[in-house]
């Protein structure tokens, strides 16, 4: 589909998602295409990394995604044999389609693999979450965003200190747009429809009597390699969440690679299950209603260190350092590592009543993505660069 906006030929802008953190990223940068004035045609790519209904299909439908035009059903492999994948299955399309560009969000392994095919077929790129690190190479996604960034021509960034990361790594400022983010408008848009923690807990067949302890509940999502693919790592951090779970009880949101190493390395007898309840993957809105309401989230994700930053909730980020510092700066997230002392130390806080308020960033307001689609807009029919680059 082309644009028919006289005087305007515009391929369509192809939208790439991969895997769960993507999807809320997504959803409000194509109702903001779709919104735009005159509308930007858009085509909707999946690349199979994840593909569980858990993973995949239940958050399109909470975040009233429409089904992908393309679906390349690459699933699990390494991070070779994945991106590699990604990119054999990518290619042809950028043939058949001949979009205006390809936008990509976030630093997954999707995120890198449709980057490279892009640009080396002279498709521009745009990259949604733009200059965030972590300065820690050891992390998979580390290496995606820095690659990203450097051959990516339009960048969106969610917080100023993006911008200096850019700058250091040579990114001229004219490629670099301050737009706010896109995960908060997704947020925005989730909250009035969140679901009940205890219809949630119902549905999966958990008494919800874990949810009226007069502290409230904790929350907990671990999948980082770093943390739960080590079994000693592994043990210790279940043994602390243990003890955090004898001061207030826990509701534990379980990714696959999660649960399969708990079994893997023989760790399911350090759960009670009185105090801490294991659950599937959650929908969003699911996970939306489960952080509202929580006394505090304890992870290692990078999205919620910033929704509940968005929602006012103190979180606890199980890592030795964030790419997204802004939430520590500013909101109400603080660092605590594989630390048994400081995770115990932050929650005993949080409980006396101490826990971080914060504010919510500037431009986290709801409309990143109508400032994205707009800035797309003009930047695409800018006669300069309709020009396929050599
Ligand atoms: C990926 C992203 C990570 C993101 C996370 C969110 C990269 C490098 N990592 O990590 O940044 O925070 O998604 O979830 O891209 N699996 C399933 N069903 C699925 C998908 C995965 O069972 O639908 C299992 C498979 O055993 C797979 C493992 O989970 O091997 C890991 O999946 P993968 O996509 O490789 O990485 P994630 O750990 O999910």
């Amino acid at each position: 589909m082309s644009s028919t906006e006289p005087g305007v030929q515009l391929g369509p802008v192809m939208c790439v998602v991969g895997a769960r953190p993507n999807f809320m990223k997504m959803a409000p940068i194509l109702r903001a295409l779709a919104g735009h004035h005159p509308a930007i045609p858009m085509l909707l790519v999946h690349t199979g990394q994840h593909y569980d209904k858990d993973m995949s299909d239940k958050l399109f439908e909470d975040l009233r995604l429409p089904r992908p035009d393309i679906n390349l059903e690459v699933g699990s492999a390494s991070h070779a044999v994945q991106t590699a994948e990604v990119m054999r299955r990518f290619e042809p399309l950028l043939d058949t389609h001949r979009p205006s560009c390809v936008v990509v969000v976030g630093d997954v392994n999707s995120t890198l693999a449709c980057t490279l095919v892009a640009v080396k077929k002279g498709v521009p790129v745009a990259h949604v979450e733009a200059g965030l690190r972590s300065f820690d190479r050891a992390m998979p996604e580390e290496i995606n965003r820095i690659l990203t960034d450097q051959v990516a021509d339009r960048l969106y960034t969610t917080e100023r200190s993006a911008e200096d990361n850019l700058a250091r790594e040579g990114i001229p400022a004219d490629r670099v747009c301050f737009a706010g983010n896109v995960m908060i408008d997704s947020v925005v848009f989730g909250r009035t429809h969140a679901r009940d923690p205890a219809q949630t807990l119902h549905a999966c067949g958990v008494a919800s009597s874990i949810l009226s302890h007069p502290r409230g509940y904790g929350v907990v999502t671990l999948h980082r390699p770093s943390n739960v693919d080590h079994p000693e790592t592994l043990r210790a951090l279940l043994e602390t969440l243990g003890e955090v779970a004898s001061r207030l009880p826990l509701v534990f949101a379980l990714h696959p690679r999660t649960r399969g190493n708990i079994e893997k390395f023989d760790c399911a007898a350090l759960i009670d299950p009185a105090r801490m309840v294991l659950l599937p993957p959650q929908g969003y809105l699911e996970m939306l209603g489960l952080m509202a309401d929580a006394t505090v989230v304890l992870t290692d994700s990078g999205g919620l260190q910033e929704e509940t930053t968005a929602l006012g909730v103190p979180c606890l980020t199980l890592r030795e350092n964030t790419e997204r510092p802004i939430t520590v700066s500013q909101g109400t997230n603080i660092l605590v590592g594989r630390d048994r002392g400081a995770i115990l130390q932050g929650v005993d806080d949080i409980l006396a009543g101490q826990g971080k308020r914060g504010r919510v960033p500037e431009l986290w307001d709801g409309h990143a993505a109508e400032r994205i689609a707009a800035d797309l807009w003009q930047w695409l029919t800018e006669p300069a660069n309709q020009t396929p680059r050599a």
